[in-house]
């Protein structure tokens, strides 16, 4: 089974393409109030010099490489498929193809076309339909050269945010209902009103990366189930599977209740829904350590990472004995990184959390792969250029890719682990 591992990184279409002009974000970045720190632009430029970037990963020993298709260059109006975007996709599968790449393909991470979210976005039902179709034309027309699919990247992410957004509104002294819209402090709600403008005066624009009802919860579970059943039509041979962000929940004091329901929040209410997948996508990035309360805040004195978050590699090793228990299906790692200026730390990271993969699959843990998020210093979200988890940095004004030496010690690490 190690001789098949999967090793290589990850990226999202969004973070690194650059110019996704249909997508939802690209409405947001541009809103007078918009939270996004900076514009995406031209990203990394990653549409026009993707093989560039796929024959470095081959030169570094990496044998996978785990991508999305962003969605609204495919579907950019409803019904209407772009064959140039499609041809584009082609290209880029055939070129992991000829430098020996695994490609892993993602079909949805966090941007969505405009039409969808002017449809009512990601609370509408008509969402699980949606995904079905564009996923069903991705594999009609790409299926020969994929093989391992994510559906929808961080399926938890929405009602992740439910939790942050309860805990800064429980520090403004605000109560928050569960099951209805949230209603934000009256600074944030300027921006949602102007997002909803632009989109057409919906009344809030429901994007991946806002916050969720229950109802909207399931339908991101519905719309995972609908894509996996249909692609399964197309070709019973991918390999199919949902990824979820994980915490490795540590329990301080008396939280034993307190921690059981964050997990099930996190993980365990979703297993209905991916029990009958083919492979489960695992994202890590840190640990939380959890007391009676609720979250508790990073200790003073632990070294942290450019996100704010515990720098805390081992993390990776016990979410994987958690899931591994609890759920009976394949393992890759789809995500795990580090944001951080000091790349000499992100190679004890990598060390760090690939020794813990290697103890798991020594223990017969059915792990196919770990992808290092991420690939390329990318756009981060809503914080723009202003973190660097790439194991290559990139000069935007040139677009000039410098190998860091993380990029190059992740398959020296990793097979270094093989041979213990
Ligand atoms: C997401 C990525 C993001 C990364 C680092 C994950 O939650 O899938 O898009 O860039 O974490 O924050």
């Amino acid at each position: 089974m190690t001789n098949n591992f999967l090793l290589g990184a990850a990226t999202a279409a969004y973070q690194v393409e650059g110019n996704n002009h249909n997508s939802d974000f690209w409405i947001m970045e541009h809103l007078k109030n918009s939270s996004f720190k900076e514009k995406s632009g031209e990203a990394v430029d990653h549409y026009n010099r993707y093989e560039e970037d796929i024959q470095l990963m081959k030169k570094a020993g990496m044998n996978a490489y785990r991508f999305s298709i962003e969605w609204a260059r495919i579907e950019p109006e409803k019904g209407i498929f772009n064959r140039e975007a499609t041809e584009h996709y082609r290209s880029v599968l055939e070129c992991c193809h000829e430098n020996k790449i695994t490609p892993i393909v993602t079909m949805h991470h966090f941007s969505s076309p405009q039409w969808i979210i002017r449809e009512g976005g990601w609370e509408n039902e008509k969402i699980v339909d949606y995904f079905k179709n564009y996923c069903r034309y991705v594999v009609t027309e790409l299926g020969d050269l994929m093989e391992f699919i994510c559906t929808i990247n961080e399926a938890n992410m929405r009602n992740e945010l439910i939790t942050v957004m309860k805990s800064f509104a429980k520090s403004l002294g605000i109560n928050i209902q569960v099951g209805v819209k949230l209603q934000l402090p009256e600074e944030m709600m300027v921006g949602q009103r102007e997002a909803g403008k632009a989109f057409g005066g919906i009344e809030s624009a429901d994007t991946f990366l806002s916050p969720c009802t229950p109802k909207g919860d399931l339908l991101i579970m519905q719309a995972h189930e609908a894509a996996r059943d249909v692609m399964r039509t197309v070709d019973n041979r991918f390999k199919i599977g949902l990824t979820l962000s994980l915490h490795d929940i540590q329990i301080v004091g008396n939280a034993t209740e307190k921690a059981g329901e964050m997990w099930d929040d996190e993980f365990k209410h979703y297993l209905p829904f991916i029990e009958k997948d083919d492979f489960f996508g695992l994202q890590n990035y840190t640990r939380t350590l959890v007391g009676e309360e609720g979250e508790l805040s990073v200790p003073e004195e632990k070294k942290k990472t450019q996100m704010g978050y515990e720098f805390y590699p081992q993390a990776l090793e016990n979410v994987i004995r958690k899931v591994s228990s609890e759920l009976n299906l394949p393992i890759i790692v789809t995500e795990n990184g580090v944001a951080t200026d000091n790349d000499k730390d992100r190679v004890t990271f990598i060390e760090e959390a690939l020794s813990g993969v290697k103890r798991c699959v020594a223990d017969g843990i059915p792990i196919l792969g770990y992808m290092h998020w991420s690939l390329l210093d990318n756009f981060e979200w809503q914080l723009g250029y202003s973190k660097t988890f790439g194991l290559i940095e990139v000069d935007r004004k040139t677009q000039t890719r410098k190998p860091k030496e993380s990029f190059y010690r992740l398959a020296e690490i990793w097979e270094k682990e093989i041979e213990r």
